[in-house]
């Protein structure tokens, strides 16, 4: 796979997508959007790959929409043209995307990163929804998305202020899983995605389902969807191999089916 704006690397089960825009901090142009969601979707159809991770530069994950590529848009041009709704087919991959988040996750940055399933951060990341400085406001899902990650207190201060909030507020937010060391980054979201691309690959597209229907639904509605998922892995061989192993006291050998 090549693309232009973005590199691809498989490490056995595992994908990395790597935003290649280094000079523009990873500025996502659309050319990028279709480059991430057409690799997103090959990797997501390739039964080979168990998981993906998303990351950047060191100095940027990515700062945000490309202002450049939008500044003579007319309403019309933004209306027909709805460059945004390309990252709505990174939502609909069902395999997990972890978003590994060093420097800058800027506007379409912050909103990429939590389109992905969760975020591992290094220390020196900063996060904000700043498009209300340029006197708009975000655009790929981020007052929504933020807003169920940290609650309306925050959210509302982060938009309205335009203001970045830095890994350890992001962590303690509930915005972030984990913050380690930059040196550290790329292998603790290296070794999150070989534990999860180890597991059986149809439970965990279930448990991906069932987590984000927690996020569409009510409560009663998602737990008895979660009940119905549930029962249907016995209908896996992955479930009669996971319990078998354990009751046999030995490492389970997925078979993905
Ligand atoms: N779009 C286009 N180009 C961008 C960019 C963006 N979002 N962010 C940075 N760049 C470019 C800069 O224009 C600059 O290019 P030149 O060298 O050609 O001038 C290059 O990247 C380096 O940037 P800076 O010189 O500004 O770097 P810095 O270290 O001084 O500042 C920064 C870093 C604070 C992140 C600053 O670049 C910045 O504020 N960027 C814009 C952040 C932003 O407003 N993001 C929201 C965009 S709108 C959006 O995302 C809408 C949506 O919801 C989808």
């Amino acid at each position: 796979m090549s693309y232009e704006t973005i590199l691809v690397e498989r490490r056995d089960r595992v994908a990395v997508i790597t935003l290649n825009r280094p000079k523009q901090l990873n500025a996502l142009n659309v050319q990028m959007a279709r480059d991430l969601t057409d690799a997103a979707r090959e990797l997501d159809a390739d039964e080979s790959v168990g998981c993906m991770v998303v990351t950047g530069s060191a100095k940027a994950f990515a700062a945000g929409a490309d202002i450049k590529e939008m500044t003579g848009l007319s309403y019309m041009d933004a209306h027909r043209l709805d460059w945004f709704h390309l990252w709505d087919l990174l939502g609909a991959v069902r395999k997990p995307i972890i978003a590994a988040v060093s420097g800058y996750a800027l506007g379409g940055g912050c909103e990429l990163a939590m389109i992905c399933d969760f975020i591992i951060a290094a220390d020196t990341a900063k996060f904000g929804q700043p498009e209300i400085k340029l006197g708009v406001m975000p655009g790929i899902g981020g007052s929504q998305r933020l807003t169920r990650a940290v609650g309306k207190a925050k959210a509302m201060d982060m938009v309205l202020t335009g203001r970045m909030m830095d890994a350890a507020e992001a962590e303690r937010s509930g915005l972030v899983s984990r913050v380690v060391a930059p040196d550290r980054l790329m292998d603790e979201a290296l070794e999150a995605a070989k534990t999860i691309a180890a597991m059986s690959l149809p439970s965990t597209r279930m448990n991906k389902e069932a987590v984000n229907v927690a996020f569409e639904t009510g409560l009663a509605q998602g737990v008895r969807f979660e009940r119905r998922l549930f029962q249907a892995t016995f209908a896996m061989n992955d479930q009669k191999e996971g319990m078998a192993a354990f009751v046999e006291k030995r490492p389970a050998q997925f078979s993905h089916d």
